[in-house]
């Protein structure tokens, strides 16, 4: 027994010795130490040894075990070292790492978001409507007649069913009145479209925001500062506003909003908005369609706002082209 163990401590540990990687090492575990294996049998036959002879036996058994273990553990360790390096073979680890591009949201999404979060913090919940309008939400409601314009086949895009692609989100705020009585307080961003010639200010589809409030005794002096208020949000506190006197059917009185603001190059005045008071030919319109009268001229009183968020972009970040921002150029979208 004692010779055994001798030679088989001998002849494992060499065995061991030779191993060329992980997998061979874990099979001598196996070999050698398993429930089946050669070192665990001996240790079976130790019943067969005479008492005197128990301890000494005994003790080889465990350091022969402990040995082969060791050398197993030892041989291990240098394969995966070895197994790793050879991972890192001809790795360059000065070269600077590479970089995986990852997407971001569109300027005019970025711009969006962000004008929305100030509108929240207002208080101004969120709203939609169809882009497929109809005449009556687009135009008819909002005071708008039937010789305006904005409603010649040059300047909008009609469906064959007479629907049309809403020229403006301000058929959003009929669409708003038609449901909810006020107080409403509602922004809606969202695409507006027109038969416009494609050129360095014009697409034929763009992006809007509108705005309306109505409620009692709501005052051009909310929208002032309702207006002033977020455009300072959005370009800081030393921006000086006009408001001009202005015609659109569907506010009374009307105003074109003027900025001028040093992050947009100081001096001059830009136009950035429409706006005006809620006329109230828009509440009786909605009265008729909804059969109430639910909104009433002599109690209710609102305001409304719309402005391009594509022209305020260009504003805002210098771009001199807004076709640049359906161009899906890689070079110019990742500056946002
Ligand atoms: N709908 C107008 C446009 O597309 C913008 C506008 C002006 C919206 C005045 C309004 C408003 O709500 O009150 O040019």
């Amino acid at each position: 027994m004692e010779a055994q163990l001798e030679s088989l401590r001998t002849e494992a540990l060499l065995t061991v010795a030779a191993c060329t990687d992980e997998a061979q090492v874990e099979q001598l575990r196996i070999r050698y130490l398993g429930r089946g294996g050669e070192l665990t049998a001996l240790s079976d036959r130790m019943r067969e040894v005479s008492k005197e002879d128990k301890p000494k036996i005994g003790k080889l058994l465990n350091e022969t075990r402990s040995a082969v273990t060791a050398a197993l553990d030892e041989r291990r360790a240098l394969m995966v070292a070895a197994h790793e390096a050879r991972a890192f073979d001809g790795l360059d680890v000065t070269l600077p790492g590479a970089s995986f591009p990852v997407g971001a949201l569109h300027p005019i999404t970025q711009l969006m978001d962000r004008a929305t979060g100030i509108f929240r913090r207002m208080g101004f919940a969120l709203a939609d409507g169809p882009d497929i309008e109809t005449e009556w939400h687009c135009f008819d409601a909002l005071n708008t007649p039937a010789d305006h314009p904005a409603r010649n086949e040059q300047d909008t895009f009609y469906m064959p069913d007479g629907r049309l692609l809403r020229t403006h989100t301000s058929s959003v705020q009929i669409r708003t009145l038609e449901r909810v009585a006020p107080p409403v307080r509602i922004i809606a961003p969202g695409a507006a479209y027109r038969r416009d010639e494609v050129d360095a200010t014009h697409l034929a589809q763009f992006n809007q925001m509108e705005g309306l409030y109505v409620d009692e005794g709501v005052t051009l002096a909310d929208l002032r500062g309702t207006l002033e208020f977020f455009f300072r949000e959005l370009f800081g506190n030393d921006a000086k506003f006009r408001f001009r006197p202005h015609f659109f059917p569907f506010t009374e009185p009307s105003f074109e909003v003027d900025i001028q603001t040093a992050a947009l190059g100081g001096g001059r005045w830009l136009e950035i908005a429409g706006c005006g008071m809620v006329d109230p030919a828009v509440f009786e319109a909605v009265n008729l369609r909804r059969g109430d009268r639910g909104l009433d001229p002599e109690r209710h009183s609102g305001f409304a706002f719309g402005f391009g968020l594509d022209r305020l972009a260009m504003i805002m970040a210098g771009v001199p082209d807004i076709r640049l921002f359906t161009d899906s150029d890689q070079r110019f979208l990742s500056q946002f």
